[in-house]
């Protein structure tokens, strides 16, 4: 017997499940306008199914958000404040960060809907270039890019390289004093600066904080900038920073762009191309603004269950903006990065039930688990699961994955009425970083990708099978 409220379905289909979700008129959960008993049937369990509107549509909001924000930014900006843009005013652009969700349809559909790509390697470079983005389009991250990354990127020329450490500065100029390479006209560049802010995230995805992996301390910015400025193949744009990953809180974004507007005083001895082409210093000799252009990373949290609420992508890019404004000025475009805020409640995973057992609790088990989703295992990560035909809660549960440990746990706490052998479950709000960590632990091929759209079902990555867990064995 359900005990879970009709309001709770309903709000978890608003806002847990990709945009258009509903239950059907055979009370079955229906995904882009497909029902997911018949997905399963087709296409076999587990299976990742994708609302392509819901990427189209999130990825047009982050895109009309930044339009708007700059506009009102420009609007109420002084004479020189923003904008150093041949008068064309500052601009927003929206990077997909590609890992969370790197699959080529996906790509593909951010491409068409004129994003940015952001790639943090070799591979998804070669991923994001197979998708249709154009290479003036990529910004390529990493705190350990190897030279044959780094190669790969300057000979496509991407629209920007994160710069993380001096290691990688002599990497570069070693990479491009390479002769096919040394006549190609300046590689854009920015430095990666950690801001020394902390975010209310999981330890393991946060990383503005001072002792972190990625990017120069804040006092080392200076010498960073120094550095590039005397290498003629590098062109520096600006500073980017990125300080974690699934953040409800808008205030250390606020934070990170007022630390980051301490840098703006190494942008007047960087000598940047702006000053030179749009407006050039003021009269007085000093320079209206700092860097033309400011990374400000990805992060945006997301709902993964019903009672989430996260801020919504209207408030958080026009937060930024506006500290960008307050802080940056001068600036020429602002980027940013958002990976799971696009694609996280674009997906459902199915499962099908295997076995349900009472022992202290009562364990549902299915045909997937970690190697499908490892995040309730890296991140203690809470996911909603229901029943296909019996959705909108019912007695507590532990839903089970199928693999050799027990931290093989999806949803520690689901509410699931009457399971049963057979049943077909879905959890929502998996289309970022799911398929991207999938694995194959326990010999288990990895699911396949649908995409969904008014009604019609396409398989965009198919399951793996199990000729292709040997097909890489060469002895
Ligand atoms: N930009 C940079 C430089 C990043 O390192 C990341 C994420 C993003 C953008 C995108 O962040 P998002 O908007 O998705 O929060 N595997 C973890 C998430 C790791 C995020 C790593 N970097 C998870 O499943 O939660």
């Amino acid at each position: 017997m359900a005990t879970g409220t009709t309001t709770g379905i309903a709000e978890s289909l608003a806002r847990v499940f990709p945009l258009g979700s509903r239950i059907n008129e055979r009370g079955r959960l229906e995904v882009g306008g497909c029902d997911t008993i018949e997905l399963a049937r087709e296409f076999g369990t587990p299976a990742y199914v994708v609302a392509e509107d819901d990427l189209r549509a999130r990825a047009r909001a982050f895109v009309e958000a930044g339009r708007a924000a700059c506009a009102e930014a420009d609007a109420t900006a002084g004479p020189g404040e923003l904008g150093h843009n041949a008068g064309r005013g500052s601009q927003l652009n929206v990077l997909f960060a590609s890992k969370a969700f790197p699959c080529t349809a996906v790509l593909r559909t951010f491409a068409q809907e004129g994003l940015w790509c952001d790639v943090a390697s070799g591979g998804e470079m070669h991923l994001a270039l197979r998708a249709g983005f154009a290479p003036e389009r990529l910004v390529l991250h990493g705190n350990a890019k190897s030279e044959a990354e780094l190669r790969m990127a300057l000979r496509h020329r991407v629209g920007l390289i994160v710069i993380d450490n001096l290691d990688e500065i002599g990497r570069l100029e070693r990479t491009l004093a390479e002769g096919e390479l040394a006549d190609l006209p300046p590689q854009p560049v920015l430095v990666r600066a950690t801001p020394n802010v902390r975010g209310d995230t999981h330890e393991k995805i946060s990383t503005g904080q001072a002792d972190s992996k990625f990017g120069f301390a804040m006092d080392q910015v200076g010498a960073a900038v120094e550095r590039i400025r005397g290498i003629p193949g590098l062109a520096l744009e600006g500073v980017h920073a990125h300080i974690g990953s699934q953040l409800f809180d808008l205030e250390p974004f606020r934070r990170e762009v007022a630390q980051l507007a301490g840098l703006r005083e190494f942008a007047q001895c960087a000598g940047l191309r702006e000053f030179a082409q749009g407006g050039g210093p003021r009269g007085d000799g000093s320079v209206p603004g700092g860097f033309p252009t400011w990374d400000l990373g990805g992060g945006l949290g997301v709902a993964y269950a019903a009672h989430q609420h996260p801020p919504t992508i209207e408030h958080y890019v026009a937060a930024l903006v506006e500290a960008a404004r307050e802080g940056l000025g001068g600036y020429e475009r602002l980027l940013i990065e958002p990976g799971r805020a696009l694609a996280a409640n674009a997906a459902v995973t199915l499962y099908t039930v295997q076995s349900v057992k009472r022992n202290v609790s009562t364990w549902v088990a299915v045909d997937g688990g970690m190697s499908d989703n490892l995040r309730p295992m890296l991140y203690g990560a809470v996911y909603e699961a229901h029943v296909a035909d019996r959705p909108g809660g019912g007695t507590a549960c532990v839903l089970a994955g199928k693999h050799c440990e027990s931290g093989d746990v999806i949803v520690r706490e689901a509410l699931l009425d009457d399971p049963r052998q057979g049943d077909v479950i879905v959890t929502p709000a998996t289309g970022a970083y799911g398929y991207a960590m999938a694995n194959n632990y326990n010999g288990i091929p990895r699911p396949p990708v649908i995409f969904c759209k008014d009604g019609d079902a396409r398989v965009v990555v198919r399951r793996e099978s199990y000729e292709d867990l040997i097909s890489r064995d060469v002895g």
